[in-house]
Formats: structure tokens, C-alpha cells, sequence
């Protein structure tokens, strides 16, 4: 649990980032906050900078990756910076051909759906990325000692739903019909994700991460017990790689029913989606993990009295939880008014500040 997380090793001069003290349960100055999708196209100065880049490119190339990761952190004074860079990223280092389209998501040349498949994805080695580790290094050098670096990775699920379904999905069939249909081929394809996506954030705590997040975007789509039995151990595996060295945050999309199993698979703190109240996250978590979230992002849009009422409620609901960090349910939309998020970190760390 929180209390048992080793020394920030991103806090220099003894400091440790909010983030992560809120992550372990102790007490901060004022709550946490960062939003999800916060460096992106909201952002002029990122559209500005992506202009003629590919997505996978600019997240290849150190000096466009730091900068883009810092913008954010620069513009609204987020307690956090999120790593720039994409859940496929890991898979396509091992050499899986697969590409960004831009108002698509991931793309898969070939579909995995074979045992053969398999051989597509070999082990991730730092070699195979040493920009990630020039890309981290650089950005955590940029921050204040008490801003944390978020490293991330895509969970086994999620990652393989891009690869079986060889793309964005609405229903997740295909990769239901390998789970149910191939339990062992299902079982391999997981653990050998697993193995990159734990492999990705060693590389990145390695080189100065201070918390992670597993992003399981899509496992809202599972009922409990097929989380249980075909899910959960593959992402323990990956929370499994960095414990003891960061607070690891685990999130998804619709998640409500599976809090405390996501919780359970081996995290500090869990995501929380705008779709259920704090309070009955609290509840469903029995207590043993400090929670993130959950404005829904499309508030970000109403006026700002509803707007900050909502954001009050929210940071007010979080200090009844073991810690709280403040984001949105779900990633920032392309259209929002990057003003209105910079609004609202001044609101959380004015309501919550001590
Ligand atoms: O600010 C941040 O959050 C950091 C960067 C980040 C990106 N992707 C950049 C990105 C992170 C953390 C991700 C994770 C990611 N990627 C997830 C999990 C988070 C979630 O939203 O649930 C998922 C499911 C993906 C896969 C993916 N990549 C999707 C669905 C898309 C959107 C497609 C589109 O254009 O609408 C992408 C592309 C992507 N990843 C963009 C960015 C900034 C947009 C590409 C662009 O700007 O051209």
C-alpha cells in the first residue's frame, strides 16, 4: 500500500513531489493536480510543434517529446507532468508495424489473432529506446523538485485489443472471441505484453519517473469475473515491476465495477472515471488506496460557476480518501479551452491549500 513506497527519487534536496507524497497518504500542501491528455491538441503551442512531425515520430524525438511534456506543466501549473508519449510507442519498438492515424487511434497492419503472432513481439531491451531515457532524464532535469514526472504504459488488455481488433474498437469482439475462444493463446499474447509494457516503465523510472500509470483504458468492457480470471494477473505483472521504487496510479475507462479489483492488481492509487462518485470509490476500495480524478471533462465546457462548484465538491469528496490527486474521468478533449484548465488547478490548489 501507499506507506510502504522508498524515497521520490525525483525529489532532490529532500523534497518530495506532491504527487507522490498525496499517492503515499501523507499529508501535502494542497492537492495534486493533472489532467490526462493535458499535453496535446488543446494546446496551440503543441499543435504548433506537431505541425509536419507524425504523432510517432515526435514521440521519438527527444527534443520535441521534452518540450511537448513540459508545455503543459509550463502553461497551467499542474503538480505533474504526463510523459509525451503513446501506449503503442513500446510495441512498436520491439517491431510491430503499426501506425497513428490522426483522428483514428492506433493502427495495426497485420491483426494478431495466431499463435504464430506471437513471434511479433519479442522482448523489450533499453537499447531499443534509449530516446526514452534521454527523453525522461530531460524532462525531470526541467522540473521543480516538488512537480512530479508521470511515466506510463498501456495494460495488457488495452494493448491487446489494439492488436487483435487491429485498431480502434467499439465492442472488442475479435479480442473476446481469442480470450474465450484460445485461453492459452489469449494467456501467452497477455504475459508477452506485459513483459514490454513492464520493460517500458522500468525504462522510464530508470531514468527518473516518479510515478507510473497503468492505462487500462478499455477493460470497462469486462464483467468481474472475466477481469478476474483473464486480466488481473497480467497487469499485476506490470504493476509488479516497479513496486517498492514509485506510486503506481492504475486507470480505466467505466470502470466502476472493477475499482477494487484494479486496486487489488497491485496499485498505490486508483483512477477514478467521472462516471462514479469518489465517495463510493472510497467505498468500493475499502479504504486501502489513495484514489485520482474525476471531473468529467465535459464540464470543461459549462460556465464557470457550475464548473467550480463541481471541482470544490470534488477536492472536498477527496479528503475523506487515504490521499487524493485531482484529474479529470477521462483524457482533456481536443476543443477544450486550455484557459479553463488552468482555472481550475488555481481552484484546487486554492480550496485544498492548508
Ligand atoms: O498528455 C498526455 O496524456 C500524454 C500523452 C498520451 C498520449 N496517448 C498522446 C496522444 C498518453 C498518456 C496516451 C495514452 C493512450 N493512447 C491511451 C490511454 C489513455 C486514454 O485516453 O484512455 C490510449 C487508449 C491511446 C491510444 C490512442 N492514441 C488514441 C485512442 C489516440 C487518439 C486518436 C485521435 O486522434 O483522436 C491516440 C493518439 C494520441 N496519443 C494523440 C496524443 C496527443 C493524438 C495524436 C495527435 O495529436 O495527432
Amino acid at each position: 500500500t501507499s506507506a510502504e513506497q522508498n524515497t521520490a527519487p525525483g525529489g532532490e534536496g529532500g523534497v518530495v513531489p506532491t504527487l507522490v507524497a498525496a499517492a503515499r497518504g501523507e499529508a501535502t500542501p494542497h492537492t495534486p493536480v493533472w489532467f490526462m491528455r493535458q499535453a496535446g491538441r488543446s494546446l496551440p503551442e503543441y499543435r504548433a510543434l506537431r505541425e509536419g512531425n507524425a504523432m510517432l515520430e515526435a514521440c521519438r524525438r527527444p527534443e520535441l517529446c521534452t518540450e511537448i511534456t513540459l508545455q503543459p506543466v509550463r502553461r497551467h501549473d499542474v503538480d505533474a507532468a504526463i510523459f509525451f508519449s503513446d501506449i503503442v510507442v513500446p510495441v512498436q519498438a520491439v517491431g510491430v508495424d503499426l501506425d497513428i492515424v490522426p483522428g483514428v487511434g492506433p493502427v495495426v497492419a497485420e491483426p494478431f489473432r495466431t499463435r504464430a503472432d506471437l513471434d511479433r513481439l519479442p522482448e523489450l531491451t533499453p537499447d531499443m529506446v534509449t530516446d526514452i531515457t534521454e527523453s525522461v532524464a530531460g524532462v525531470r532535469a526541467a522540473l521543480r523538485s516538488d512537480q512530479a514526472l508521470i511515466g506510463f504504459a498501456g495494460a495488457p488488455f488495452t494493448l491487446a485489443s489494439y492488436l487483435v481488433e487491429g485498431g480502434p474498437s467499439k465492442n472488442h469482439e475479435n479480442t473476446k472471441a481469442l480470450m474465450h475462444g484460445d485461453p492459452e493463446l489469449w494467456n501467452d499474447l497477455c504475459e508477452r505484453l506485459a513483459a514490454i509494457a513492464g520493460a517500458f516503465l522500468q525504462v522510464q523510472v530508470d531514468a527518473g519517473a516518479d510515478a507510473v500509470q497503468l492505462f487500462d483504458s478499455w477493460v470497462g468492457y469486462l464483467n468481474r469475473a472475466d477481469y478476474q480470471r483473464f486480466v488481473a494477473p497480467h497487469s499485476a505483472r506490470v504493476l509488479a515491476s516497479v513496486e517498492g521504487r514509485v506510486p503506481r496510479i492504475h486507470f480505466g475507462v467505466g470502470t466502476g465495477e472493477l475499482l477494487d479489483l484494479m486496486g487489488d492488481a497491485g496499485a498505490e492509487v486508483v483512477g477514478v472515471d467521472y462516471r462514479v462518485d469518489l465517495a463510493d470509490a472510497l467505498e468500493r476500495t475499502g479504504g486501502r488506496h489513495a484514489l485520482q480524478g474525476n471531473l468529467d471533462p465535459a464540464l470543461l465546457f459549462a460556465p464557470d460557476e457550475p464548473l467550480m462548484a463541481r471541482v470544490d465538491e470534488i477536492v472536498e469528496a477527496g479528503r475523506k480518501a487515504p490521499g487524493h490527486i485531482f484529474n479529470l474521468g477521462h483524457g482533456v478533449l481536443p476543443t477544450t479551452d486550455p484557459d479553463v484548465l488552468t482555472r481550475v488547478t488555481a481552484r484546487v490548489h486554492e480550496t485544498s491549500g492548508r
